[in-house]
């Protein structure tokens, strides 16, 4: 069994961040998307992956390297342009041989792994196994419609009046049956292979094609709300560890991991949360749910469920929370009562002040 793993793509719809242009490194809980999904697979017991990138490749080579420290076998696959989900298994044909696979999109975020999906898959080998989460709004997902057995008659791709609730993850199991229909579809109006085309092709060729509802999946919306709810989902299943230095004067409470180097001194940290590597807090208040990257200082501040990317600092702010900081930025509160607000932001930056 290998796995192909999808992390091309134009690299364009990362706002609000900008020191990545590729969807798959947004960290959560301090570590790229992409990595929890190539550490599911090697849990999987698959070796061998083929990374599908594009405009962003550089990237992503200098993040994964040759797999070798997430114990895979990498092989990059370079896609021109992003013609699909279902173009990417073409081209990977070469790579994939004759070897059923595991279809991993790279900026999706799959609780509990694929270990128990991929052993079953094994012993039953159906000619396709899809994975269907309930969301609120199918209309921008591809949605299936079950049959009376639970088997999927029909997939459709965003669809305005959508037959149920369950749209299809981005994590999927084949066998080579896959690879005629990738060969037979043609390019949908949005002009790309659609991997719910190839799939619909399969049920229609009557092929099987299963489908397990799972729970616990998120996929990059650029949403910031999203990305701190994915960021609380995985600090809940953080393992506690105190790498770093945390002086008398300080309080760590539940489920909390200071990396090397970090450094708490008179202040309160309850978790879940995780403070990064030679970051530095300082009298202050670290509330739950909140990641703080590394070379951060934190200083006479309280933050409570929000994300601090590498390299910024927050000092004398009293309280920030749900909020999303990127990296290198600066946070210190105006000198007294501001009467006119002097503003530095970005590029499509959102900002709530009181006057
Ligand atoms: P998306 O562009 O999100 O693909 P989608 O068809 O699920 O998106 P939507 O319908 O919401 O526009 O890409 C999913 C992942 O697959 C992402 O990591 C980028 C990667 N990808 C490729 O590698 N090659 C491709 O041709 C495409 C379309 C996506």
């Amino acid at each position: 069994m290998k796995a192909l793993v999808l992390s091309g793509g134009a690299g364009t719809r990362m706002r609000p961040l900008t020191h990545t242009t590729a969807k798959q490194l947004v960290p959560v809980a301090n570590k790229p998307v992409l990595f929890y999904g190539l550490e599911a697979i090697a849990r999987a017991g698959i070796r061998d992956v083929g990374i599908i990138v594009g405009e962003t490749a550089d990237e992503i080579r200098d993040a994964i390297g040759d797999g070798s420290k997430f114990g895979l076998d990498v092989t990059y696959i370079p896609q021109a342009e992003p013609l699909g989900l279902a173009h990417a298994v073409l081209i990977a044909r070469e790579f994939l041989g004759d070897d059923d696979f595991v279809m991993y999109l790279g900026d999706n975020f799959l609780v509990g792994g694929i270990s128990r999906l991929v052993d079953n898959f094994r012993l039953e080998r159906p000619d396709a196994q899809i994975l269907l989460t309930r969301v609120s709004d199918p209309t921008v997902f591809g949605v299936a419609e079950l049959g009376a057995s639970g088997s999927v008659v029909r997939l459709e791709e965003k669809p305005l009046h959508p037959k149920s609730d369950l749209a299809v993850v981005g994590v999927y199991l084949f066998t080579p049956a896959i690879h005629e229909a990738v060969r037979s579809i043609t390019p949908s109006l949005r002009g790309e292979l659609e991997i719910t085309h190839a799939i619909q092709w399969l049920i229609d060729t009557r092929r099987t094609v299963r489908s397990t509802t799972v729970s616990g999946y998120w996929k990059d919306t650029g949403n910031v709300m999203d990305m701190l709810e994915v960021n609380r989902t995985v600090l809940e299943t953080l393992e506690p560890r105190i790498e770093g230095e945390v002086d008398e004067e300080s309080q760590i409470i539940g489920r909390v991991l200071i990396e090397e180097g970090a450094r708490v001194h008179r202040s309160r940290v309850v978790g879940p949360a995780i403070i990064g590597r030679s970051t530095v807090i300082s009298d202050s208040y670290i509330g739950a749910y909140t990641s703080v990257s590394e070379d951060c200082r934190i200083e006479n501040s309280e933050i409570e469920f929000s994300i601090v990317l590498r390299d910024s600092s927050i000092k004398g702010v009293r309280r920030v929370e749900a909020s999303l900081i990127g990296r290198n930025v600066t946070v210190t509160p105006a000198p007294a009562v501001p009467h006119a607000h002097r503003l530095v932001l970005g590029d499509h930056s959102t900002v709530q002040i009181s006057s």
